[in-house]
């Protein structure tokens, strides 16, 4: 048996209270621990719990939403803090209620091909102990080492491998949730066809902590298609790799990812990473990352060429392919790590927008077209076979003003243009605290009403993550383009 290192007794009231009533609970509040779960990966944003409670078993997390419920006291989950949406913020204080310790693969059905997870569990660790049994979970965010799958079935995670695995929500089969006043239950069944009452478990999903806390989740795996190869493809004019990402699947491509980066995506990647290996000519303006798999080798070459076929009218320039494993991590390595460089770069606010990939060029155009009226630069990467395209601000040296007068009003003139294209204001990062104010470029009053009156009967009392998700006054009118 082993025995848990003795942590500090709560002083605060209420962490004395929550250690009296739930008796086993782990309740920490010292400044260092409360400040350790306060900040995600969104922007510099810090929002301090009164208290973190990390519960051992469904039961724990049942008896603090029971109390929590009852004493009105706001509970908010939370992952691994790689959210891009501040989800997992405290933003009203109360309960942090963190997953760290319900962290365990419950089992692998090798049979069903279905795994069963507590929502703690880190996604990458998850994903290699299931091709050990050569099965493959497919959802593959860039921060699939560090981030949880509670994390990602809150947010509703993407990544790369979304374009031809869709995202989370496509794999879950059922969950266990417990909900505001601690009732355990069960969305859907095991099964593989489910046609039976209302779809609880896709609500939940992408529902950020909102209308209850995911306990377990039972996930769809695939035999795993252990070949792929990559192909990065420069080109000189950023419209071009735009449009030749519908080409290619009008083609009649499949690739397993798609990624779009502005050549000052890759240069802050190798900046920060350290690595400047990869050739970069003077006139590459973006890249195309294309990953093709299969089952076996002899699937990769004929796909590449194909690709490369369809890429000809688009103006490429000389393409860059990695097929053994250290050219596919330099690569994927720079990819994943645009996020952290752009943030280490500049003050940003980074925008997840998504539109019919058909529409992937006009949605550039009109980024940048907003960043000349309004005085910024922008550093557009992302799921370019998605069409969605995280579009990062940067402050540079626009002054501290303008920055927070005028970006709202940017942001909202590029949802609209997104809206006006067909598309939405988040793919893959959510809504959360910071995109919150502009869910009324999306939806109507009605639809706001409506979504509104699902949180009011999963949570009556708005003790699971609060102010999350709606805008707190849903009678403002849906703006237009
Ligand atoms: C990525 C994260 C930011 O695609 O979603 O790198
Ligand atoms: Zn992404």
């Amino acid at each position: 048996m082993t025995t848990r290192t003795s942590t500090p007794p709560p002083q605060s009231p209420l962490g004395r209270q929550l250690a009296a009533e739930i008796p086993g609970l782990e309740v920490r509040d010292t400044p260092e621990f409360l400040d350790a779960h306060s900040r995600d990966h969104t922007e510099d944003l810090q929002f301090l719990p009164d208290v973190v409670v990390l519960p051992a078993n469904t039961s724990q997390v049942s008896a603090v939403l029971q109390w929590a419920s009852q004493q009105r006291i706001p509970v908010t989950a939370s992952g691994a803090w790689t959210g891009l949406s501040g989800g997992a913020l405290p933003v009203k204080g109360g309960i942090g209620l963190s997953t760290k310790r319900l962290n365990r693969i419950l089992k692998i059905d090798e049979l069903h091909h279905q795994l069963v997870v507590q929502p703690g569990v880190i996604v990458q660790e998850m994903q290699e102990a299931v091709q050990e049994k050569g099965l493959f979970y497919a959802v593959d965010p860039a921060s699939r080492g560090t981030c949880t799958i509670g994390g990602n079935l809150a947010e509703n995670s993407g990544g790369p491998r979304a374009v031809k695995y869709g995202v989370t929500k496509d794999w879950v089969l059922n969950l266990e949730v417990v909900l505001a006043d601690g009732t355990i239950i069960r969305t859907g069944a095991d099964t593989l066809k489910n046609s039976t009452g209302y779809n609880v478990t896709q609500l939940m999903v992408g529902s950020e902590g909102t209308l209850g806390i995911i306990t377990e989740a039972t996930l769809k795996l695939l035999p795993w298609p252990r070949y792929n190869a990559l192909l990065l493809v420069p080109f000189s004019q950023a419209a071009d790799a735009c449009a030749a990402v519908a080409g290619l699947f009008h083609d009649g491509n499949q690739p397993s990812a798609l990624e779009f980066m502005e050549r000052a995506a890759i240069e802050l990647a190798m900046d920060f990473t350290g690595d400047r290996q990869l050739p970069l000519a003077d006139d590459t303006a973006a890249h195309l990352l294309i990953e093709v798999d299969g089952f076996q080798e002899e699937d990769l070459m004929p796909q590449l060429e194909r690709v490369a076929a369809s890429l000809e009218r688009f103006n490429p320039s000389e393409p860059l392919m990695a097929m053994d494993a250290a050219g596919k991590d330099q690569l994927w390595n720079l990819r994943r790590k645009v996020g952290e460089a752009v943030k280490a770069h500049s003050t940003y606010k980074e925008e997840d927008t998504v539109v019919p990939r058909g529409h992937l060029p006009a949605l550039l155009e009109a980024v940048k077209k907003t960043g000349k009226a309004y005085g910024f630069e922008s550093i557009c990467y992302g799921h370019a076979g998605d069409g969605n395209l995280h579009v990062n601000i940067l402050k540079g040296s626009l002054s501290d003003a303008i920055w927070d007068e005028s970006l709202p009003e940017a942001i909202r003139t590029i949802f609209k243009e997104v809206v006006g294209l067909g598309g939405t204001i988040s793919g893959e990062h959510g809504i959360g605290w910071v995109q919150k104010p502009y869910m009324n470029v999306r939806f109507s009053p009605a639809e706001l009403a409506l979504q509104r009156r699902i949180k009011d009967a999963f949570d009556p009392v708005h003790i699971l993550n609060p102010d999350k998700i709606l805008p707190e006054d849903a009678g403002n009118s849906r703006e237009t383009a």
